[in-house]
């Protein structure tokens, strides 16, 4: 089964976390899941992909322009039906990532989708709305690498529930 990686990414930090994802998905026994940058997507294989997870930066809080021009544009893709989950990156605690997230979930109810982030289900690492991970420098626990175990544990997460529900 595919899932697709999608995210917009201008300095690598969220495509970092994109492919921290994948791995985790890749994992899964029977998946076959590749990161994207939005410039560079391979639309055919988000066609055949039965998950999509989706992922940027907050920019003052928000998501990026360009992603969500993106977005706007994605319907064509075949969104409805698949299973969704999102992830953004930021540079400051509580610098919106979650408020990326939620509107990228908001993106992908108002196409259909089953969104799904594995929430307190599964015990810990709690991952709540969707993973999030933090790059400035400001505060001791900070640093993108400090971030990573939580994307492979959503990318597994994410993988096994569509595995779940899509070849059972
Ligand atoms: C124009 C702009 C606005 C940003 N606004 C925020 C913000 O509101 N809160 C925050 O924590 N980080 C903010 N950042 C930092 C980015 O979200 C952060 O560095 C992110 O990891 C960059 O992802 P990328 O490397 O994938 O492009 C901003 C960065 C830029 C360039």
């Amino acid at each position: 089964m595919k899932l697709a990686v999608i995210c917009d990414s201008k300095t690598g930090n969220t495509l970092k976390c994109a492919e921290w994802i994948a791995e985790g998905m890749n994992s899964v026994d029977g998946i076959e899941a590749k990161a994207f940058k939005i410039e560079e997507v391979d639309e055919d294989f988000v066609k055949e992909s039965r998950g999509v997870v989706v992922g940027c930066p907050s920019y003052a809080a928000l998501m990026t322009p360009d992603m969500r021009n993106w977005l706007m544009g994605a319907g064509k893709l075949g969104m409805a039906g698949k299973l969704g989950g999102a992830f953004a990156t930021e540079q400051f605690t509580h610098g919106g990532a979650e408020l990326v997230i939620q509107s990228i979930h908001t993106n992908m109810l108002v196409w259909g989708m089953l969104v799904y982030s594995g929430g307190g289900s599964k015990g810990m690492p709690v991952i709540h709305i969707g993973p999030v991970g933090v790059n400035g420098n400001v505060e001791a626990h900070n640093g993108l690498e400090n971030y990573e175990n939580y994307f492979r544990v959503f990318g597994q997460r994410f993988a096994e529930k569509a595995a779940e529900l899509f070849t059972k």
